[in-house]
């Protein structure tokens, strides 16, 4: 084999195929500008170039988080965030985009943000003037008039009202494009009220099913996959019929939801770990009473229904909402997943695999760019130091980060 192109070689003790869970032992990557050029036996890889050394390790894909807020502080909750401006927070975004790589994650999704914070710090990470994760960001969440993603915490003298509102098929359609046009790569609308929005009903649906097709449309026809925000029931069911791609926390997803769910092909993103932080913390954080209580109504029962769509076969990917809670503590949902009903590698897959299957994010030849160690993708793993199929909270403990073949952690 004539290896020209080699900057990188990463020696990997055990190498997980996330695919089939199976281990591959004592193999080498190479690595070409960043991303996977072959696979190969330990023995018969290069010697001449720069060797990172995981023998010893368990290695699994670079982890990807669905849902996060990179530039929201989970200290600034409820009407704390009122002082906040998209400048502040895309400069919080930067320890936090540090964080949430060091825990593993080498790609999130970044599910909302104000003023294009999350491009400038998307397009900040790209250029290598601060490290963090592969950001594919949704810019303004897209939502009706006092919805979800609209600020409804000032009276109407304030004449608040958030960029991503947008009524009718019209408005909403005219909403992805100005997204895009800045710079969003996935576009995520609300489905339903919310917990953490004052004034809104979680179970209320939010846009009729024109509005959604239209949106979700547009979205797809600009090669944008679409994310729902959705705890109530119709909102989610709305939302799949319209041809969504994931719906994100789905709460109050029942047996003929789930089944729509299958039928459609569409990923379910179940924050199944935040609860616990918004109960225990929240009010220190500044989180209103009203979310609270709405809280004692979710958290539970979406922990219920996430092992029912576990056990129907759903598809899942890995998303957590950090931003409400801690960035960097990204790994603490899958002990969350296992205990309630998935395997080890499911959890594992919904990370890996599953995500970076739900991002359909390429490169020129078609493979896919994250999610799995395969030629042509980036050269991110996470090194362990146990077996993640055997103890799933050493996931909570990298010991070795590698981005683009780069060492980071
Ligand atoms: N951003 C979400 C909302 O406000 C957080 C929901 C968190 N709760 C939960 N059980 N997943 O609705």
């Amino acid at each position: 084999v004539v290896l020209a192109q080699v900057e990188q070689v990463i020696q990997v003790g055990h190498l997980l195929d996330v695919r089939t869970g199976n281990y591959q032992k004592n193999k080498a990557i190479l690595v070409d500008e960043g991303r996977i050029s072959a696979i190969v036996d330990a023995k018969d890889a290069p010697k001449n170039v720069q060797i990172i050394d995981l023998s010893t390790h368990y290695v699994v894909p670079g982890l990807i988080d669905m849902h996060v807020h990179l530039t929201s502080d989970p200290q600034k909750h409820g009407y704390r965030g009122l002082v906040e401006t998209p400048t502040r927070e895309a400069i919080f975004g930067v320890s936090a985009a540090k964080a949430t790589l060091k825990a593993g994650f080498t790609t999130v999704r970044n599910l909302g943000a104000s003023g294009y914070a999350d491009v400038s710090l998307r397009d900040a990470i790209e250029e290598g003037e601060i490290q963090g994760p592969r950001m594919r960001v949704a810019a303004n969440t897209i939502c009706i008039t006092g919805g979800h993603c609209d600020n409804n915490l000032l009276p109407h003298i304030y004449n608040a009202r958030s960029a991503g509102v947008a009524n009718g098929p019209d408005e909403v359609r005219a909403k992805v494009r100005e997204n895009i046009k800045y710079g969003a790569d996935v576009i995520k609308f609300a489905a339903t009220g919310g917990v953490l929005s004052k004034n809104t009903d979680v179970n209320a649906s939010q846009y009729n099913l024109e509005e959604m097709k239209a949106l979700i449309d547009e979205a797809h026809d600009r090669g944008r996959i679409v994310a729902a925000h959705a705890h109530g029931l119709q909102g989610i069911k709305r939302a799949i019929e319209a041809g969504v791609d994931s719906i994100e926390h789905g709460s109050f997803i029942d047996d003929e939801a789930i089944k729509l769910a299958k039928k459609h092909g569409t990923y379910l993103v179940m924050d199944v770990y935040v609860s616990d932080f918004i109960l225990s913390e929240g009010e220190k954080a500044g989180i209103l009473p009203e979310s609270l209580a709405k809280e004692k109504k979710v958290g539970l029962l979406q922990r219920q229904n996430f092992q029912k769509a576990v056990k129907a076969g759903v598809k899942m990917a890995y998303g957590t909402d950090a931003g409400v809670y801690t960035h960097g503590l990204n790994g603490r949902q899958f002990a969350y997943m296992v205990q309630w009903g998935m395997t080890p590698l499911q959890a594992i897959q919904a990370a890996t695999v599953n995500a970076g299957t739900l991002l359909n994010w390429r490169n020129e030849q078609g493979q896919q760019n994250v999610g799995v160690l395969e030629v042509g993708a980036f050269a991110d793993l996470v090194a362990l130091s146990a077996d993640p199929l055997q103890q799933i909270k050493t996931l909570e403990q990298p010991v070795k980060v590698v981005k683009s073949g780069q060492q980071v952690l």
